[in-house]
This record gives structure tokens, sequence and C-alpha cells, in this order.
């Protein structure tokens, strides 16, 4: 990035724009946050931000995000959104939200890079509810994407535009395909994947929490094996996303997958038992929930991550217990 760099974060009050700001705060090369939400979001001290309170279904209200007193912005974080279970439950406000407005703010930026001559860098955040379907043991950068929800079809439909719009050069996209990001913060979202962060997170703040995988403890359907990442090395690795030379990605395509790690429901509630103890998995209690189960087991759970960590990105060591050590760390200090 250039000495000076201005920065939008859409969806900058949600989970991750707010934990991303927070880093970029801490990044020398920043030198203005524009962080917007349907929601007005907090800036963050350390910097000059603004915060907007906008609804980017709104042509006009994404127009504005690039017509602030510090210019238009170098790079765009776009991650605005409806969650999955929320996008499958209403497919219309998904659709308006998680397309509609992905294209607005894609076109108000591709009309302010032709002003400027400078297209900016546009950061997607889609999601590994891309893919669906037969799919082979472990996705390869080769694994055709053939969502089997509203929110990956959403997501799929957006990276198509951005790899266009990259490909005649109106912005430089970079797309990363999310793992599911677990521990998450603060109540539980409206995301199918919602019960991989609140079974270790309601547990470790001493809350009853419901695993809407299984019966008990023993129930088979704990083996089911899903792809996560956490907060930390996903916020890491979006700062290097607009770091990266466009020319270091394949000619085709800007997608990404981000590299994940493997773990099964199980092994969630086994790491949470080794940090916190066994009184931790009492707090838990079972109701099987089949449309959860019937769309969190049609996301992958292997990826190949060479072609992400060849470009720079990092992934998780050491499995699922220092992630929830770090998450009660978290707690304990009054943090999360
Ligand atoms: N958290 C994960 O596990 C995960 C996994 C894969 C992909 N993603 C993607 O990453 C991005 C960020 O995820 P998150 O977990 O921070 O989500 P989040 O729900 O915490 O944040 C999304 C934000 O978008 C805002 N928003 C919704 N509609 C809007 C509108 N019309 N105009 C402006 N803002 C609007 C919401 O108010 C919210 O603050 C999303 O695009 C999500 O799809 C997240």
């Amino acid at each position: 990035m250039s000495d000076r760099t201005v920065i939008l974060i859409t969806g900058a009050g949600g989970f991750l724009g707010r934990a991303l700001a927070e880093a970029l705060v801490k990044d020398p090369s920043t030198s203005h946050l524009v962080l917007v939400d349907i929601v007005e979001p907090k800036t963050p001290h350390g910097v000059d931000a603004i915060a907007i309170k906008a609804d980017l279904t709104d042509q006009s209200q994404a127009d504005g995000l690039f017509q602030t007193p510090y210019g238009v912005p170098d790079v765009v974080y776009c991650l605005h959104g409806i969650m999955s279970r929320g996008a499958e439950d209403n497919f219309d406000l998904g659709l308006k939200v998680n397309f509609d407005a992905v294209r607005a703010v894609l076109d108000s930026a591709r009309r302010a890079g032709a002003k400027t001559g400078r297209p900016p860098k546009f950061i997607f955040t889609s999601s590994l509810a891309v893919y669906g379907g037969p799919l082979p043991e472990v996705v390869t950068p080769d694994t055709i994407a053939t969502p089997q929800g509203a929110y990956g079809a959403e997501k799929l439909m957006c990276e198509v535009l951005i790899n266009e719009y990259s490909r005649r050069g109106f912005i430089d996209g970079r797309i990363l395909r999310l793992p599911t990001i677990v521990v998450r913060p603060g109540p539980p979202a409206a995301a199918t994947s919602s019960f991989l962060s609140a079974i270790i997170r309601e547990p470790l703040k001493g809350v009853r929490t419901t695993c809407p995988i299984g019966n008990s403890l023993s129930s088979p359907e704990l083996d089911l094996a899903v792809w996560i990442a956490s907060p930390e090395t996903t916020i890491h690795n979006f700062l290097l996303a607009a770091r990266i030379p466009s020319s270091s990605f394949t000619s085709h395509t800007r997608v990404v997958c981000l590299p994940g790690i493997t773990v099964t429901v199980r092994e969630e509630l086994q790491a949470l038992e080794e940090v916190a103890g066994k009184e931790a998995l009492e707090l838990l209690e079972f109701q099987n929930d089949e449309t959860n189960h019937r769309i969190v087991s049609s996301w992958p759970a292997r990826f190949d991550n060479s072609y992400a960590l060849s470009l720079g990105f990092q992934v998780d060591k050491g499995g699922m217990v220092p992630i929830v050590e770090h998450f009660k760390k978290a707690v304990d200090a009054g943090l999360a």
C-alpha cells in the first residue's frame, strides 16, 4: 500500500468489520478510515475516521461513500451482509443485501475509480458456502462451486461480477472465501454456523446454550467436520489481501480460499473440556435441527491450502485448543 491509504469498510459495525478497523488503526500505512454500516458504527481512536450510517441497498447512499472529505478510498473492504440462515429464511432481503448492495458498492467504486484513474482495491468476503452438492474429499482451486443455499448463491454471483470488473480494470478485486470464523464474540449471529462459536463462547461465559447438532455428547452427528479459522488469523489475512500484488493472482480469477483447519464438532467440545473442564460441557443442551444440519453438512470441510499459502496467507497452528484458550483469555479479561 502507498504511504497514505484511505480505507473504506462496509459492514463496519459487524464482528469482522469492527475487528478489522481496530487492526487497521495499528497499521502505520492507514491514514483515514471510512466506516459504514446500516447501524452507525463506532469510530476507533488513533486514526482519522468517519462513521457513516447508510443502507447500501440504496445506490445513492453507496455513491456517498466515495464522496467523503477523504476522497476516493484506495482500498474497499466489502463486508456488509446478511448471514447464511438469515439469507435462507428471508430470500428477498438476502438477495438485496448480499447481491444488490454489493453491486451498488462495486458500481460506485467503478465510477469513482474512473474519475481518479486509480481503480480501488476491492476486497470481498465470500464464503465456503459457495460450495455444495457432490464434492471431492478435498476442495482445490479447480473445484466447481455449486451452492446449495441462498447465501452461497449470492456470494458466488458477487464473485462473478468482481472477477469481471477486475478483468476490465474497473476495480482491483480480491475475493476471499472465508472458512467459518470461530470463536465469534458477542450475541449469537443469524448464521447457520453460529453454533460452532456458541458451543465454546457461551459455556466459557458460564451461560447455557443449545447445540443444534446431535442429541447428546455421544451422538454420532458430532463427528460432523467443519472448516474453520480463528478471528485473529482471518484479520491478519485481510490486511495481507490488500498488499498482495494483483499480478500474483492466477490470471483467470481473483478467488482465494483463505486457509483454514478441519475440526469436528466433537473435537471442538473436547478442546472446550481440555481448556475449561467438564463443568463447561454441562452447560450444553442438545437439540438436533434438521435445516441447520442439512446446510452445514452441505459445506466442504477439507481444502487444499497450498495456493493461499503460496500467496502469503497464514493458517492457524495447533488445532482447536489454542483457539479456545485465546478466547478464554479474552473472556477472563472481560473483553468478550
Ligand atoms: N463470520 C464468519 O464466520 C464468516 C464466514 C464467511 C464469510 N463471512 C462474511 O464476512 C463478512 C463479515 O461477516 P461478519 O461475521 O462480520 O458479519 P456481521 O453480521 O457481524 O456483520 C455484517 C454487517 O453488515 C451490516 N449490514 C447489513 N445490511 C446492511 C445494509 N443494507 N447496508 C449496510 N450495512 C448492512 C450489518 O448491520 C452488520 O453490521 C460478511 O460478508 C460475511 O458474509 C463471514
